[in-house]
């Protein structure tokens, strides 16, 4: 059993979570098995680490049991126990107090973003996204019949920023809901304090909904901060339903569980008039255990990842540096993509299917998050070091082949050697 950091985050990671491509290559998940075996995957967001040890407990604890009834914890139904969890982990992580009667139980947060954009909207009312977007959002607003509005985040040369004028000429007086990601899916920022005051202000003065997706905010890299919206200033929290889970943190989407955290009880109130809270279906007993495993007893092991993760931001960076200095990125503050502008490689196809059919890399193309953007590519890094330094090879070996006549006529493909 694999011990404590001990002051050693990313070595104990390193030591007890890593696997094998060929066990990797054996995964029933999206990642792995999307693709044909000769396409290396750096695409949805999974990682390929092998679970923290008090998730892999729960599993245990479920395969042993002969039991699979109505889940009740501590005398009281799962979902409060998970609902109690949440506040804990608020608390602890954020320094955020927030109210288990405040929250709702939900399988993904795809389907919560669903849920709240039905409930405090009507077909017809304005939703808005800053873009480049997690593509998902489009869909939210579309196939609920709300009208989507757009606001890019622009590259102010050292980072991505958001842009209030552009911002507050999208927004009109049937703009009802503002879809903010933080961090930033697919852009990595973590925002700022002073960020989302004003973007706190804006909301305000346009009196809208604010959906806050905080699904990355355990993946903050040293130095920077997760600062829930909800918890800026207390005027904020009536109209802020926030979505978290640990399925992206702890790597756990395949055991559904999340939940939407309303501001007061009123906003729940209001939620549940138009979406009855038993209309929502609960998670699985396994997700909610694993959850509130993750959230109370996975410290160790999320320390291990952050830093894990931050040395492969790292090799990231360098690599591309050296291999191939045309490809543009900032360093994330958050999450583990790296948001790559190829625009320097003039490619003569969109960037992540060239990558897919050049460099037999399976990455997410850049034009599912933004329509018309520049193109690039959405790069997963949270693999091991040998895994992302094959990834990273083959993008550059693929560029400098179809750069250059010799090699291109020595080099026909990616290599299939892992
Ligand atoms: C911003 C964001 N929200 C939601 C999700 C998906 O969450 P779930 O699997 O709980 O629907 C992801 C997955 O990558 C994400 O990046």
């Amino acid at each position: 059993m694999p011990g404590t950091h001990l002051g050693r985050p990313a070595a104990y990671f390193a030591e007890n979570f890593l696997l094998p491509l060929t066990t990797l290559r054996e995964r029933q998940t999206m990642k792995w098995q999307f693709y044909a075996p000769d396409i290396l995957p750096a695409w949805v967001a999974e990682m390929d680490y092998a679970l923290a040890p008090a998730i892999s407990d729960v599993l245990v604890w479920w395969g042993q049991r002969q039991e699979a009834g109505y889940p009740y914890r501590q005398r009281d139904r799962a979902e409060f126990a998970l609902a109690r969890a949440f506040s804990r982990y608020t608390r602890r992580a954020f320094d955020w107090e927030t109210d288990p009667a405040d929250v709702l139980a939900v399988n993904e947060l795809v389907q919560a973003t669903f849920l709240a954009i039905m409930a405090f909207s009507e077909p017809g009312d304005g939703v808005l996204i800053q873009t480049p977007c997690y593509p998902p959002f489009y869909e939210a607003v579309r196939d609920t019949g709300r009208r989507l509005q757009t606001s890019a985040l622009v590259d102010d040369g050292d980072r991505f920023s958001i842009d209030f004028e552009h911002l507050e000429r999208q927004v009109d007086p049937g703009t009802r809901i503002l879809i903010l990601c933080n961090p930033h899916n697919p852009t990595g920022r973590a925002f700022r304090r002073d960020e989302l005051e004003r973007l706190a202000d804006f909301a305000e003065a346009h009196d809208l909904l604010v959906i806050a997706d905080e699904i990355h905010a355990d993946l903050v890299y040293p130095g920077q901060r997760h600062i829930p919206f909800a918890s800026l200033r207390p005027g904020l929290a009536p109209r802020t339903v926030t979505l978290n889970s640990a399925s992206k943190s702890f790597n756990i989407p395949g055991l559904r569980c999340g939940v939407m955290h309303f501001g007061t009880a009123e906003l729940k109130t209001r939620f549940t008039r138009r979406q009855p809270a038993r209309s929502l279906g609960y998670p699985s007993a396994i997700g909610i255990d694993a959850t509130v495993a993750a959230w109370d007893s996975g410290g160790d092991w999320l320390e291990g990842a952050r830093h894990y993760l931050a040395d492969r931001r790292a090799q990231t960076l360098t690599t591309l540096r050296a291999r191939l200095p045309q490809a543009r990125m900032y360093s994330p503050e958050a999450t583990y993509f790296a948001w790559i502008d190829l625009s320097a490689l003039a490619l003569p196809e969109p960037a992540g299917s060239w990558c897919l059919r050049h460099a037999g890399l399976a990455l997410n193309a850049g034009e599912t998050f933004i329509a018309k953007g520049e193109p690039r590519v959405r790069l997963n890094f949270a693999t091991s070091q040998a895994v992302l330094g094959q990834a990273l090879d083959r993008l550059a070996n693929a560029w400098h082949a179809s750069n250059s006549p010799v090699l291109s006529a020595a080099a026909p493909g990616p290599s299939h050697g892992e």
